[in-house]
C-alpha cells in the first residue's frame, strides 16, 4: 500500500480534488497501484474552529508513513493574515525540505494560448522554483507598528546549500529528459549580495553539465522574453518570489490557472516524493459554484503518481486531460461550458477507456 495523505483545503480546493481524488482512484482500480487516499481536514474552518493549523507531529507522519502528499489550495477570505496559509502550505514545504517547486509551462492546444501564432510545441517548459528560502523564510520583523514611524523588514535568506541544490536540480533535470537549455533569472543588478550567491553558484554548478546551454536574464527581461519568445525556453531557475510571479505568468500563456500544476519535491528523500498542488489559490470568487477547473488539480495528480514510480499511470492522466482540451469538455475559464464535476466524469472515463484500449 502507498499511503497519499489528501488535503483540500478550502475554497474551490475540495471541489479540483474531488476530481482528482476520483482520477486517481480510476487509475488505481485499473491497474492495481495499491493507492490509499488519507484525507486532512487542515484549512481555514478547521483553524477557526479549533485554531488547528498543523496538529503536533502531523509533519512527521507525513515524512515517515506518506508517499505523496495531495493538496488543493490554502487561502480564505476569513483569515486576512493568511496565518493558516503560511502554517500549513509554507508550513509544510519548509519543514518537509521540500526544495523544488517543480512547475511545467506546457500548452495542449493553439488555442488555449494568448499569444499570436504559437502552438504547443513553442510553449512547453518548466520552472524550477527554489521552494524554502528566499523571501518566503519569515526572517524580519516590525518595529514600531502603525506609527509613522514603522520600519517592516522581510529579509531575502539565499544560502550557499539552498542556492546551489535547486540549480543542480534544474540541471539534473534537464539532463535527464534530453532538455538543452536552463536558463537562471535573478536581479544581481539591483540585490548585489543575494543574487551575487546565485551568479557564482550558477556558474560553478553548469560547469557540470557541459551539454547544457546556459542563459542568464534579469527577471524583468525574463517577464517580457517569455510573453515574446517561450519557444526559446526549456528549464528556467529562479529564486522563491521570481518564481512564484512567473509561474503565475507560465500558466496566462497555456490557458490560465485552472491548467497549472506543480509538484513540490524533495530529490533526496527515500520516503515522502512531495506535495502536490495545482499553482492556483482557493479562487474565493468563483468557490462553492461548481464551475472551478479541475484540470489543473488532475495534473498535479499526473506529476504525483510519476514521482511515486508510477510514471504510465500519471501519463494516462495526462492523456485524460488532453482528451478534455481537445474534445472542449472544459470549464468556462477555458471557453467551455461544463460543470467541475461534467469535466470529472469525463475525465474518469477516458482514463477507463485509455486503459482499457
Ligand atoms: P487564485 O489563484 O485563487 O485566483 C486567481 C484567479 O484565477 C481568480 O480569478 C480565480 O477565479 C481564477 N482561478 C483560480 N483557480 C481557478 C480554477 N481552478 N478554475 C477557474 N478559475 C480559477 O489567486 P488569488 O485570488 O490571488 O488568491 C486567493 C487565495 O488563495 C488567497 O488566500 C491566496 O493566498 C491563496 N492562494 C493559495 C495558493 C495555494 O494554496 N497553493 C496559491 C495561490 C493563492
Ligand atoms: C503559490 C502561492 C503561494 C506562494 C502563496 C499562497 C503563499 O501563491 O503556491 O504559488 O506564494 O508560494
Ligand atoms: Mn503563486
Amino acid at each position: 500500500m502507498k499511503k497519499i495523505a489528501v488535503i483540500p483545503g478550502d475554497g474551490v480546493g475540495p471541489e479540483v480534488i474531488a476530481v482528482a481524488v476520483r482520477a486517481l482512484q480510476a487509475v488505481d482500480r485499473a491497474r492495481g497501484l495499491g493507492l490509499e487516499l488519507v484525507p486532512f481536514d487542515y484549512g481555514a474552518e478547521r483553524y477557526l474552529r479549533d485554531g488547528v493549523t498543523l496538529p503536533p507531529g502531523q509533519i512527521e507522519d507525513f515524512r515517515e508513513n506518506y508517499s505523496a502528499i495531495l493538496l488543493g489550495a490554502i487561502g480564505d477570505p476569513r483569515v486576512p493574515d493568511n496565518r493558516h496559509g503560511r502554517e500549513i502550505l509554507l508550513g509544510l514545504r519548509f519543514s518537509l525540505d521540500l526544495y523544488v517547486n517543480l512547475r511545467p509551462v506546457r500548452l495542449l492546444a493553439e488555442r488555449l494560448c494568448p499569444l499570436k501564432g504559437k502552438k504547443p510545441a513553442d510553449v512547453d517548459l518548466v520552472v524550477f522554483r527554489e521552494n524554502t528560502e528566499g523571501l518566503y523564510a519569515d526572517v524580519g520583523g516590525i518595529f514600531k507598528k502603525g506609527t509613522p514611524d514603522e520600519i517592516a523588514v522581510n529579509e531575502d535568506v539565499n544560502t550557499r546549500k539552498g542556492v546551489e541544490r535547486i540549480l543542480r536540480a534544474a540541471f539534473a533535470w534537464a539532463k535527464a529528459h534530453g532538455k538543452g537549455r536552463v536558463c537562471m533569472s535573478d536581479k544581481a543588478n539591483a540585490l548585489r549580495f543575494a543574487h551575487d550567491l546565485w551568479q557564482r553558484a550558477f556558474r560553478e554548478v553548469g560547469a557540470d553539465y557541459p551539454g547544457i546551454e546556459k542563459r542568464h536574464l534579469y527577471v524583468d527581461a525574463l517577464a517580457m522574453k517569455l510573453v515574446e519568445t517561450p519557444e526559446a525556453f526549456d528549464v528556467i531557475v529562479t529564486c522563491n518570489l521570481f518564481g512564484d510571479i512567473l509561474t503565475d505568468l507560465g500558466a496566462a500563456l497555456v490557458g490560465g490557472l485552472g491548467l497549472a500544476a506543480s509538484a513540490n519535491l524533495n530529490p533526496d528523500s527515500r520516503t515522502l516524493a512531495g506535495m502536490f498542488e495545482p499553482v492556483h489559490g482557493s479562487a474565493p470568487d468563483i468557490a462553492g459554484r461548481g464551475i472551478a477547473n479541475p484540470l489543473a488539480a488532475v495534473s498535479s495528480a499526473a506529476l504525483l503518481l510519476d514521482a511515486i514510480g508510477h510514471g504510465p499511470e500519471g501519463a494516462i492522466l495526462e492523456r485524460a486531460v488532453g482528451s478534455a482540451v481537445a474534445r472542449g469538455v472544459l470549464t468556462r475559464d477555458v471557453g467551455g461550458e461544463a460543470s467541475t464535476a461534467a469535466v470529472g466524469d469525463f475525465v474518469v472515463a477516458e482514463i477507463e477507456r485509455i486503459v482499457r484500449a
